[in-house]
Order: C-alpha cells, then structure tokens, then sequence
C-alpha cells in the first residue's frame, strides 16, 4: 500500500523524536519514499545524521544552507503526505496561526497533500485550553490530528500526551493509502474455531487458530471494502481498527450473526471451522465422573450449516465462497461441497501440506470455481494467500 508512496516527516522538539527513527526504518522497508524535515530544537533530541543515513535523503532543518535554498514550496509539492511528528506545544501553536520562521513551518503553509499531526507533550500541556483551542483551529483547516497515548510521559507523570507509536502510525497510513478494488463493497468473513459447551467448564472445539479469515478480513479491508469479521474464540487480534468484529462462540451464535448480516452483504467469505456437532443437552452443573458407568456417551446432534444456508438465500447479486478442508479425496470432495451448498467458490485446504493447515503462519490451497475451473497455490505465507484468494474473488465478482 506505501509502495512509492512519497511521505514527509516533520520533527519538532520533543523527548518522542527518538521514535522517528522507527518510523523511518518501518515506512522504508514497505517501499514508501521518505524525507526528514527537522527544527533547530528537534536536533537536540535525535540525530540528523541517522535519519539522513535510513531515509537515504539530505535532512532539511533549514530555508537557506550556507550556498543553497530549501525550495520548500517543492517539498510542500513532493510529499503524498505530510506528518508533523513529534508535534510539540509550540510548533502547533504556530501552525495553528501561521507563522513560519522555519522551514516546516514555511513547508507545512506550502503544503498541496493532506497534513497529519502527532502530538507529544506532557499532560497539562496537552489539557490547555490554548492547546485545545489549537488543536481544534488545526482540524478546522483540514488537517488530521491524531490522537494521542495514555501512558508514562518525560516528565514521570502519568497520563494522556504521549506520541502515537511508529507501528500505529504505520498502520493508519497502510490504511490511508489503502487501495479500492473493493471500495463499496460490503464483505462478510467467518473465522476461527466454535465452541460447543457440554458443561460450564468443557467444550467441544478444534484447533482453528483464525490466522486465515483474519487474513482474508485485512485483505479485503486494505482493498477498500467494509468489513465485519464473524470470529469464533481465538487468540489473535487485526491492527486495522475499521474492520467490525463479532465475536461468537459457538456454530449456533455464528450462524445466527452471519444471517444477521447476510442480507446487506455483497460478498460472504465463510473460513471459520464450525463445528459440524453439538450437544443439545448441556449440563449446568459440571458433568462428575462416575466409576459404576463405563465411560461417558455424549449425545451430539448436527449443527446448522452456515454456509449451505447463504448459499441457498444468495440473490445474482451475492457472491459466496466457502472453505473445504479435506484428508482424502480432496479434489473430489471439494467439488461436492461447492456444488451442494451451492456457492461461487469453494478453497480447498489439504491436509496432506506439512506447511498448511491450523496454526500455522503458511498455507497452500486450490481455488474451485462452480465453472469447473480449478487453481492451485504454491505454499505462501497466509498474507500472500489471502490477497490471492481476493483477486480471485474479484474476477469473479458480480
Ligand atoms: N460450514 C458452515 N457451517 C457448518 C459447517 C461447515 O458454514 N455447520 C462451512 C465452513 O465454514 C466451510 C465449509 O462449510 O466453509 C466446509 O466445511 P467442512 O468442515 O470442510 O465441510 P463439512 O460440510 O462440515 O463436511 P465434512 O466435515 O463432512 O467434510
């Protein structure tokens, strides 16, 4: 998503310049192009030198260099986007009223792309009512100020006014810069394991970790579609705040959520491992062992399919895909599924992969189309999987 992309980063004074150093070394190893812009107190904090050597680009701190002019007007025009970052008390203050006795304040008035600010300071600073007057005259002139932290400040203190960190600045422009081939689409993904009690205390599940559906949700959110990601009980989270999560336990509640939604969906993509059994009589109490029985029967009866169900209600309009994850047979089962529960795709998971499968950070599938076409991916990383699967979802789209 930042591949190119052209991004300038202003530092002003401030304990949290140290962090620009990340944020350089993140923003350049995702391809985006960076330039440092400093201010004469920000060089007190952190090193023009190392920020010169990551970014591969002359550090600017100011308009004229001995022989040379900062063509700031130029700058202004180079950047995608401008962040001030660590933003400081005073810098903002005279952004807010446009002064410009340095050059990124002389950038900053220059500027034709969009503006971001990341304030730093310590608590009472950040609660002024002249901070806060800024700030809200700053957003009035279009420009995005991002929140900031709770946490430790430079002071010792506790409280809100730390800079937001390099990854989550990271990400809020992975997601700025995200792309549109599904922009305005409304996408449904399944994920993770269900859960089916017996007791208070035991259940029956499996060993879905979520990776894949959660891949395929950032997927499709970073390429511009609205996202609510039905999840069974996993232990992972997604860094992108936009995407809406649900989260079920058990095959009925995911069933019950994913028909919730179904019907403002354009596109269903049902990865999660749902049970297939559950147990219609669940104990409230604790089941005890009992020595004068031999063993324990368990009375399991089908859970609902959800994926059978969308496929039967999906109008011309609705595209479903679902998941096949199969020991035997593979091919051939897979076929059966995808015509049975009526669906557009069905994405073969083989078991037979030392490097695909539950946990795991890889994964190899065959996309099944209802056309009878197939195709097969070497084993990639679940990312490259799932981005894979997106295109192909795509060319299918209706
Ligand atoms: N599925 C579902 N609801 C269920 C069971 C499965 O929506 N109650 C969906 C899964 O999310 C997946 C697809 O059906 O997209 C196939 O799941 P799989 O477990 O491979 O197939 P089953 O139909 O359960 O058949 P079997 O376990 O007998 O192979």
């Amino acid at each position: 998503m930042l591949v190119g992309k052209k991004i300038l980063i202003g530092i002003t004074g401030s304990i949290a310049a140290y962090k620009i150093i990340s944020l350089v070394r993140l923003l350049k190893k995702s391809g985006a192009e960076v330039k440092v812009v400093m201010t004469e107190a920000a060089a007190d904090f952190v090193s023009p030198l190392v920020l010169e050597t990551l970014s591969g680009n002359k550090v600017l701190d100011a308009l004229t260099d001995a022989s040379t002019w900062a063509n700031h007007v130029m700058l202004g025009r180079w950047a995608d986007l401008i962040l001030v970052a660590p933003a400081s008390c005073n810098t903002i203050a005279k952004m807010a009223n446009g002064q410009c006795d340095n050059l990124l304040l002389a950038v900053y008035l220059s500027a034709t792309c969009p503006v971001w600010i990341a304030p730093a300071m310590d608590e009472d600073m950040w609660k002024h009512a002249t901070t806060k007057s800024n700030i809200a005259k700053l957003e009035s002139y279009g420009n995005r100020v991002l929140d900031v932290e709770e946490g430790e400040l430079a002071s010792g203190l506790f409280g809100p006014g730390r800079m937001m960190e390099p990854e989550e600045l990271l990400t809020e422009m992975e997601v700025f810069f995200r792309g549109n081939s599904f922009a305005g689409k409304k996408v449904l993904v399944t994920a993770g394991p269900t859960y089916e009690n017996i007791d208070p205390v035991r259940f029956i599940g499996n060993h879905s970790s979520g990776k894949m559906g959660f891949a395929l949700a950032e997927a499709f959110y970073m390429q511009g579609a609205e996202v609510v990601l039905i999840t069974g009980p996993v232990q992972i989270s997604t860094k992108y705040k936009g995407i809406i999560r649900i989260d079920v336990v058990s095959a009925g509640e995911m069933y019950d959520a994913a028909h919730q939604y179904f019907p403002q969906t354009d596109i269903a993509v049902l990865c999660a491992a749902v049970a297939d059994y559950y147990s219609p009589e669940q104990s409230n109490i604790k089941i005890k062992k009992q020595p004068d029985r031999q063993g324990l029967d368990l009375h399991l009866e089908e859970t609902k399919d959800i994926l059978a169900s969308l496929g039967n209600k999906k109008s011309n309009s609705q595209v479903v895909v679902g998941f096949a994850l199969e020991t035997n047979n593979e091919l051939e089962n897979a076929t059966k599924k995808l015509h049975k529960k009526n669906a557009d795709i069905m994405v073969l998971n083989s078991m037979q992969d030392k490097d695909a499968g539950f946990g795991k950070d890889t994964n190899k599938v065959t996309v099944l189309f209802a056309n009878g076409e197939t195709i097969a991916t070497p084993v990639l990383s679940k990312k490259d999987i799932a981005d894979f699967i997106v295109e192909e979802i795509a060319k299918i789209e209706k």
